[in-house]
């Protein structure tokens, strides 16, 4: 049986749509058509999402994006009918989830489409598989973003481990806070690394030490490493010595790959598993995935698929639908371990 999903995601500030076809003769969904529409812009002058706004640019986004992609695609959508609409109910920002929930309830409802609860976090792991034909189970999800770093065990569709969740800040905060403390807008995390990159290229053998950003090893987690960069920056202002933007990039970024390094080789070594599924914003990171190559093989989610999207929602549907597994009512959940989609 072929279906047709419509996917909506709007857990944070991107407002996305998407079309998704699984069943018939496809082995994995594919994604037909998608949309989105960030707000990044917007955010970037408070330094940070501000919850009221984003929730507000939802609701002006989305009908706007639903009716193009589906005008795009009328005579698909007319040969086919939208069998399903997958929308993300959480983790997230709770004004911003409703916008979504909403609009698809009321869609699916004019329109007698059933309507699913989808974990955005769902998508995030299960991202690299959209591209990689030959990325097989099981194998390690590494889901590095700005609000979430998590490493799982993915035994199969709905059948999730958790090995390790960040004791407080997400890497992607942490590469954001660190661009902040250095005047780079938010959010900051591909500019630090492209400063960090320049320094390395002109520097390959230079080490930071003039930064002492100091990686935790031994669990995951970011918030010393911030502190201590900040403290390391003030001492040298307090020194009057300028500080080397590039260098002190380099100097971040190491300690932020160092400690993703070291608690995914700890994962790597405790089940055995070398593939590598990357996701989230910070799975962009150039310098994250080349480190990561000597711990196995490394499957990183497609560049357009790293960060927030629809595409990777529909693609949960179609994966639960096409494994015969449960898709989750409508309620929304600000929090919701990815681990409960097991089962
Ligand atoms: O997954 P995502 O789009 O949103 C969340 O669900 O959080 O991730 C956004 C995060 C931001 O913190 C951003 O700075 C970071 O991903 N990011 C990067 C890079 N590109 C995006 N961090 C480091 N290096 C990059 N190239
Ligand atoms: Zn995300």
């Amino acid at each position: 049986m072929n279906n047709l999903i419509l996917a909506i995601e709007t857990s944070c500030d991107e407002s996305a749509v998407a079309l998704i076809s699984c069943g018939g003769t496809n082995i994995r969904p594919s994604v037909v058509s998608e949309k989105i529409a960030s707000q990044i812009a917007l955010h970037a002058q408070y330094g940070g999402v501000v919850p009221e706004l984003a929730a507000r640019e939802h609701l002006t986004a989305l009908p706007t994006l639903v009716s193009a992609i589906l005008s795009e695609q009328s005579n698909l959508v007319e040969d086919r009918k939208l069998s399903a609409i997958a929308v993300t109910c959480g983790p997230g920002l709770k004004g911003s989830l409703l916008m979504g929930v909403n609009f698809a309830k009321g869609f699916g409802l004019a329109n007698e489409i059933p309507v699913y609860g989808i974990n955005h976090i769902e998508g995030h792991l299960l991202s690299p598989l959209m591209s990689h034909a030959r990325l097989e189970f099981p194998y390690l999800a590494v889901i590095v973003s700005g609000g979430h770093t998590e490493i799982l065990e993915v035994r199969g569709v709905a059948d999730y481990h958790l090995i390790e969740r960040t004791a407080d800040d997400a890497a992607g905060e942490a590469f954001d806070k660190s661009a902040a403390l250095m005047g780079v807008q938010y959010p900051g995390g591909a500019e630090l690394s492209r400063n960090a990159e320049q320094y390395r290229q002109l520097n390959p053998d230079a080490d930071c030490e003039s930064y002492r950003v100091s990686a935790s090893k031994s669990q995951l987690s970011f918030s010393g490493l911030k502190t201590s960069f900040r403290v390391a920056l003030d001492k040298l202002k307090r020194a009057n010595v300028e500080v080397d933007v590039n260098r002190a990039c380099a100097a971040v970024e190491s300690a932020i790959v160092d400690t993703l390094y070291a608690r995914i080789r700890a994962a790597c070594s405790a089940t055995g598993i070398s593939r590598i599924g990357l996701s989230g914003g910070v799975a962009a990171n150039t310098y994250l995935r080349s480190r990561l190559c000597d711990l196995g093989e490394v499957f990183p989610a497609e560049h357009k698929w790293c960060g927030d999207n629809a595409a990777m929602i529909g693609f949960v549907a179609g994966m639960r639908i096409t494994h015969g597994f449960s898709l989750a009512d409508t309620t929304i959940r600000a929090r919701w371990p990815v681990e409960e989609m097991s089962g």
